[in-house]
Formats: structure tokens, C-alpha cells, sequence
């Protein structure tokens, strides 16, 4: 499964709301790692939130930004990255983060990714007359990379505990140690 890749890292990649900074901090706790979050990245180097960098420079350099962070992860160890919705969804990012870390993808479906989402304003892409179409759209271009991650973890109808438990056992199955991290 890991062929020939030095797995000491875990990402959670997939859609806005899907709780990859939720389950990610949680799943970090129990495994003794870090977390890291690459929004959380990017805001500190850019000097901006997420949102600021989309309104003043657009979405093509918030992406650079992506790519100059996932180069850096490289250098992580045992560490739970959560990462940006768009992330994957240029593919040179999730093969570089394979190279270091086992990739879960978490999965919901457009209404549940509406009801997680309806009530926060901090992603600069669901400001739209129509969020609905748009997560529609978007879950729709981004689907063949999310299938791309090693594992796909769905979290309809599973609680944050099932999820993380999920996560913590497709991880230590991947690293050969059932038990262990
Ligand atoms: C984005 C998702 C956001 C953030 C940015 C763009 C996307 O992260 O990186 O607003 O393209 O889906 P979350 O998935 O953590 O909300």
C-alpha cells in the first residue's frame, strides 16, 4: 500500500466542512503527533487571513501560496496536516504529500457540507449568490483527485468520534502497526 514511500505523517485532504481541522487536532492528540494546518500556514507567512489574500491578491496566488507550504511539509515528522479544500485539486500537491504522509481523504455529501458550512463566512469561495451551486460544482471538479488519496473516509452518518477512530485505525494499519502509531 505505502510502495516504497517513508510514511511519519498523516494529511486529511477533501471539501470545505468535510472536519479535516477537527478530526485532524483530535487525531493528533491521541497519536501524540502535531498538527498543522496549512491555512493556518499560509495566514502566517502571508500576514493575512485567508480571506484578506483572496480580496487583495486573488485566488491564483492564494494557491502558490499552497504550493510553497506543501514543499515545506516534506520537512515535517509525525504530524497530522489538515489541508485547504483546493489543495489536492492540483495534483502535484497530493503526490508530494504522499511522499511523506498517508493521505485520508474525509467525504460528505453537498447538503451536509452546506449544513456544516451555511453559517460561517471565512471561505472567500462560498461568498456567492448561489453557495449550494457552487459546493455542487466544485465537489463535482474535484472528485477524481479526492478518489486519488489512499483512503476515503465518509462521514455521513458518523459521529467526530467514529471519524477520528477511523482515521487513527486506517493510519496504524498503513504504518503495519495495528496498535501503535
Ligand atoms: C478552499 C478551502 C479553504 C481555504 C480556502 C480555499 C477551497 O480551506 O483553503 O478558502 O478551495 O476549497 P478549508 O477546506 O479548510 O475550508
Amino acid at each position: 500500500m505505502t510502495g516504497g514511500r517513508v510514511i511519519h505523517n498523516l494529511a486529511l485532504v477533501g471539501f470545505m466542512g468535510t472536519g479535516k481541522s477537527s478530526v485532524g487536532q483530535l487525531v493528533a492528540a491521541q497519536l501524540h503527533f502535531r498538527f498543522a494546518d496549512t491555512d493556518e500556514l499560509i495566514e502566517a507567512r502571508a500576514g493575512k487571513t485567508i480571506s484578506a489574500i483572496f480580496a487583495e491578491e486573488g485566488e491564483g496566488p492564494f494557491r502558490e501560496y499552497e504550493r510553497a507550504v506543501v514543499d515545506e511539509l516534506k520537512n515535517f515528522h509525525r504530524t497530522v496536516i489538515a489541508t485547504g479544500g483546493g489543495l489536492v485539486a492540483h495534483e502535484e500537491n497530493l503526490l508530494r504529500l504522499k511522499t511523506h504522509a498517508l493521505v485520508i481523504c474525509l467525504w460528505a455529501s453537498p447538503e451536509t457540507i452546506w449544513e456544516r458550512v451555511r453559517h460561517q463566512t471565512h471561505r472567500p469561495l462560498l461568498q456567492t449568490p448561489d453557495p449550494t451551486a457552487k459546493i455542487r460544482q466544485l465537489l463535482a471538479e474535484r472528485e477524481p483527485f479526492y478518489r486519488q488519496a489512499d483512503v476515503l473516509v465518509n462521514t455521513e452518518m458518523r459521529s467526530v468520534k467514529e471519524v477520528v477512530h477511523q482515521v487513527i485505525h486506517q493510519y496504524r494499519l498503513a504504518r503495519g502497526h495495528p496498535s501503535h502509531p
